[in-house]
């Protein structure tokens, strides 16, 4: 993953580097660094640091850089382990400064070839061939620009790259190939970065890049060109994105900010897309109209949190709109040589729409021969929204706690929708759709009073803190609940927590159960809870401890081994949406009481553009 950041200016650029590294921290935080022009000498000057951009700030107030022209880099480890000679920005020769998202598949062939002709590996990077060859194109006669297009044209992979060097002063060169990257166009300076979020502060003019775009920003110049060199036209959008929209404020973590954002991004989501109690077909885009009209089948594709979203869907438009519902991981579906179903919708769901794996699962898609294809997304412009054939936008706002929440439930909420106007089409749903359409209008409000479990979940939480496991336990549509609240407890937790559908209790994780093990249910007032009630007897007859996210106190007599949790009447169908936010509040308390790092969970990163 990593962010990568570069800017040439009048100005001095660093602390505008610094501050583009702390809003891209969410693509990676084991390692980063700086490379600048030095101002005086004219020549490359370089801080890297393990650990995250705090740290490179506190070296870089003791050893001081200023320039106006610099790169810098933001580390998720892929190839060797987060150490300072791995971090970024990677030098060859005192010459060639580059910094890299992604990853360069062909990189043993060219370490072997630099390795031939006398070139010294100081990393064990897959970036580090990148560097040298640009510097090995120097020494044959080519300008640093044509140099840097020779070497694209050698790597195998995704990237985006950006780099410097004192023989072009006064330029960045940047490209993209399956990587997101940006140009950001100041007055009088140019910026490049992996995310328009790092640089709000400095510019709201975005110019999105294509795959092989290679841009040469100067501080008054800009020229894109792909490989061959032929100028290419991208136009500036103006970026609705508001530089608070990615400040904490007065929450201490993002990952609170965020779940405390729900209502209001629920009802972001359904705005202007409801009409006298319909769902608008055009809210899938202008052509959804005759794209849908084949449709006998869904397919849905996805990672993480958005898989689990998917998997809810799968109740809803299989019980709901009547039509057969596929879901499955991205990473098993572009390998799996799926058999293809021309009359199948593809679903892709993403929160970053960059994440490598439903990009390559929907390309796969596309390939085999499935039907049309919809992207329901976070992040407009991202690749998954421009590969796919329709988009509905989620509208959850940027989302920078690696653990997914106001995304997951905007997610549901749009699954939903597609479930009514699939249902609707089939001729499923009728007079439902008010009832479901109502049940949506009414979940900013329901979502603000779940809210205010806070204050009793924060002291359940202590009774998990000193656990190494959890069980999860739900069924129907409130199983992927339960797996999505496993899911938050192991990430910001660390605590091993599994999901089970309830019914599999006896078929062997009862075994697990003992005083050690809490057991979460998903209990809502449905067909099932009879059944589920059943499943918890069978657990509190062997001496575990029962925690019941019900809507209802009565649904189990209380004790100090069966902890209810009331969240009171709630309708069906936007049910799963509901328990999803006790849940979130539980792992956040969890992980508070532990002490981990709840934004930034070890060894994970929030957009995976990597397989
Ligand atoms: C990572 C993130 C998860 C996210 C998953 C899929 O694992 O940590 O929060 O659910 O990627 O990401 P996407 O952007 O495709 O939803």
């Amino acid at each position: 993953m990593c962010g990568i950041i570069g800017a040439v200016a009048e100005r001095d650029v660093v602390p505008i580097l610094l501050e583009g590294l702390k809003r891209l921290e969410y693509r990676g935080y084991d390692s980063a660094g700086v490379a600048i022009i030095d101002y005086q000498t004219q020549g490359l000057a370089c801080r890297r640091v393990v650990g995250k951009v705090n740290a490179l700030e506190s070296v870089l107030q003791q050893k001081s850089l200023y320039s106006p022209t610099g790169i810098a880099h933001t580390r998720w480890a892929t190839h060797g382990k987060p150490t300072e000679k791995n971090a970024h920005p990677h030098i060859s020769q005192d010459t060639i400064a580059v910094v890299h998202n992604g990853i360069i598949e062909n990189h043993q062939t060219l370490r072997s070839f630099l390795q031939e002709q006398g070139y010294v590996f100081h990393s064990e990077t897959d970036t580090e061939v990148v560097v040298h060859l640009i510097h090995y194109y120097t020494t044959q006669g080519h300008d640093v620009l044509q140099a840097f297009r020779l070497t694209l044209k050698r790597l195998e992979g995704n990237y985006a790259l950006a780099m410097i060097s004192p023989l072009a002063s006064g330029h960045v060169y940047a490209t993209r190939q399956g990587c997101p990257l940006v140009v950001g166009v100041g007055i009088g300076e140019y910026f490049i970065a992996s995310d328009v979020a790092a640089l709000i502060p400095v510019t709201q003019r975005i110019i999105y890049l294509e795959d092989g775009d290679v841009v040469d920003l100067q501080r008054d110049q800009l020229s894109i060109t792909n490989l061959a060199g032929k100028v290419c036209e991208r136009p500036i959008h103006i970026s609705q994105l508001r530089a608070d929209a990615v400040e904490r404020g007065e929450f201490r973590h993002y990952m609170l900010k965020e779940i405390f954002e729900q209502p209001h991004a629920l009802a972001e989501t359904l705005e202007g897309r409801i009409h006298n109690d319909q769902i608008l077909e055009a809210a899938f885009g202008a052509n959804a109209h005759h794209l849908l009209d084949e449709i006998y089948a869904v397919q849905i594709i996805a990672c993480g949190t958005s898989y689990h979203a998917g998997l809810v869907a799968r109740y809803w438009i299989e019980s709901l709109a009547k039509l057969p519902c596929s879901v499955e991981v991205a990473s098993e579906f572009r390998y799996r040589q799926p058999l293809p179903n021309p009359n199948a919708l593809v679903v892709c769901i993403s929160q970053s729409g960059e994440t490598a794996d439903t990009l390559a699962a929907l390309h796969e898609a596309k390939r085999l021969g499935f039907g049309p294809s919809l992207a329901i997304c976070n992040v407009p412009e991202s690749a998954l929204a421009r590969a796919a054939d329709m988009v509905l936008m989620t509208r959850a706002g940027p989302e920078i706690g690696v653990a997914s929440t106001k995304a997951f439930t905007t997610q549901l909420l749009c699954l939903l929708m597609l479930t009514v106007v699939l249902g609707r089409r089939n001729g499923t749903i009728s007079e439902l759709e008010k009832v479901i359409v109502r049940a949506m209008r009414s979940l900013p409000d329901q979502l603000q009073k779940l809210l205010e479990l806070n204050q009793e979940i924060k002291q359940i939480a202590e009774e998990f803190a000193d656990k190494h496991h959890t069980l999860f336990l739900g069924r129907g549509v409130h199983y992927p609940i339960a797996m999505e609240g496993a899911l938050k407890l192991k990430e910001i937790s660390y605590i091993h927590a599994e999901a089970y559908p309830a019914g599999e209790l006896k078929h062997g994780p009862l075994a697990l159960v003992d005083a050690d093990m809490p057991v979460v249910a998903v209990a809502p007032n449905d067909t099932l809870q009879e059944k589920l009630k059943s499943n918890l007897e069978e657990v509190h007859a062997r001496g575990g401890q029962l925690f019941i996210f019900a809507n209802h106190r009565a649904i189990m007599q209380g004790s100090d081994f069966v902890k209810i949790i009331e969240l009171g009447e709630i309708n069906e169908y936007i049910s799963p949406i509901a328990y999803t936010i006790p849940l979130q509040l539980l792992a956040y308390h969890v992980a508070l009481i532990r002490g981990t790092d709840v934004d930034k969970p070890r060894n994970l990163a929030k957009s995976v553009t990597v397989e």
